[in-house]
């Protein structure tokens, strides 16, 4: 079922690439600097990405270790990387000619990729959309049957679509968008896709957005999206870089809920990723490659991290990830279970455990953390872990 490759992944790319890319000052460029549509719309006719080799993108996310990717159909400023019967402010009719969202699900597929379409409801480009639907009723019913129309285009004219991931509803209501329906359309042409929380309706999956907040409901699934730097689209002056550890630090903070990291990159107008980020993706996958198994269908561990960092779980194993290395001796409490071995996965080590009440030491240890990021330390358990109530009374 699809929530299971969901909760398996953990780990997917958002890509956010657009007409905007070329003005390399992010994707609300638009509406900021407020463009005239004449102006903004010739942009399109320079939207020529001669390096767009989306299996390059790709292999570099499959690299990073990410499950599963989102790409910008459209976004808020109504250009369409695919074709549509429904506008002409798309790349095949512009610049690029070139179906941009067909040559990515190929590449997606290609490889094993799933594929994730982003689609914004609103459309700048709608006197209609800043009305609302009150205030020009005739108007706005032409910008929904658009909307649905394009909709119903990402969910036939590409095979099967794992992910529909919406946003710009605001402000107006589930009512207005008649997202019932549409959802309910989407599900009919895509029995297996998941789709978010943003068409005002619940769905299947929440998205804190440049935070991480797991639910209060654990059965509920959660993905929390994230810039690398300060920018969704391109931005050339933004060079205000998340360092590898506070992204590794990231998923891991996710995982420990049991949520999903939607790492975010933004394409130059060519079709190329940021060095910056390109450099960022590898060190990450380099971790992945050695601490993947303590994040790929991670499930939360009823006992945390103590003063060091995290953990995650998975059956009987809790991953205790050690963000702030404190020398030879770990301490962990609340732990109900018998720790039957513990080993270190950066290296392999074994590591002693001495058990006294509900509390784990860690003994043996490196002085220095064996991984510069997040020391992973793997402890096998008597059964799935279990933890005492935290913070009683200590005799
Ligand atoms: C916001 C922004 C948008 C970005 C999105 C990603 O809704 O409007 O630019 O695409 O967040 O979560």
């Amino acid at each position: 079922m699809s929530r299971e490759w969901f909760n398996q992944a953990r780990f997917g790319m958002f890509i956010h690439w657009g007409v905007y890319s070329i003005l390399a000052r992010g994707e609300w460029v638009r509406l900021i600097e407020r463009i005239p549509s004449s102006e903004y719309e010739a942009l399109a006719w320079k939207f020529k990405p001669k390096n767009y080799r989306p299996e390059e993108w790709v292999e570099l996310a499959q690299d990073a270790g990410m499950k599963y990717m989102v790409l910008t159909t459209r976004h808020h400023d109504g250009f369409s990387l695919f074709d549509s019967e429904v506008s002409d402010f798309t790349a095949p009719k512009t610049g690029a000619k070139r179906d941009l969202v067909a040559e990515y699900v190929e590449a997606c597929k290609e490889r094993d990729m799933k594929v994730g379409f982003y689609y914004s409801l609103l459309d700048w480009r709608y006197p209609a959309y800043f009305k609302g639907p009150k205030a020009d009723p005739e108007g706005w019913n032409e910008f929904l049957e658009y909307v649905h129309t394009q909709v119903k285009e990402l969910c036939t004219n590409y095979g099967k679509i794992d992910v529909l991931w919406y946003d710009g509803g605001w402000p107006w209501t589930a009512e207005d968008w008649r997202s019932a329906e549409l959802n309910a359309m989407v599900r009919r042409l895509q029995p297996g896709i998941l789709i978010n929380n943003r068409s005002k309706l619940p769905e299947d999956f929440d998205t804190p957005e440049q935070r991480i907040g797991p639910p209060s409901d654990p059965n509920r699934m959660w993905e929390t999206c994230m810039t690398m730097n300060d920018n969704w689209g391109y931005s050339a002056g933004d060079r205000n870089w998340k360092t590898v550890r506070q992204l590794i630090q990231n998923l891991v903070r996710c995982a420990s809920g049991a949520g999903n990291y939607l790492l975010n990159v933004g394409p130059r107008a060519d079709g190329t990723i940021p060095e910056p980020s390109v450099k960022r993706l590898r060190r990450i996958g380099a971790w992945m490659r050695v601490n993947g198994e303590s994040i790929y269908g991670s499930e939360r561990c009823p006992f945390r991290g103590g003063m060091v960092g995290l953990t995650t779980a998975k059956g009987n194993t809790a991953y205790l990830h050690v963000f702030r290395w404190p020398g030879r001796e770990i301490t962990v409490a609340y732990v109900k279970n018998k720790v039957l071995s513990a080993r270190i996965l950066a290296t392999g080590q074994e590591v002693e455990v001495t058990q006294k009440g509900d509390r784990v030491f860690l003994r043996g240890l490196p002085k220095r953390p064996p991984d510069p990021y997040d020391t992973v330390i793997a402890m096998e358990l008597d059964g799935k872990p279990e933890a005492y109530p935290f913070g009683t009374y200590v005799p």
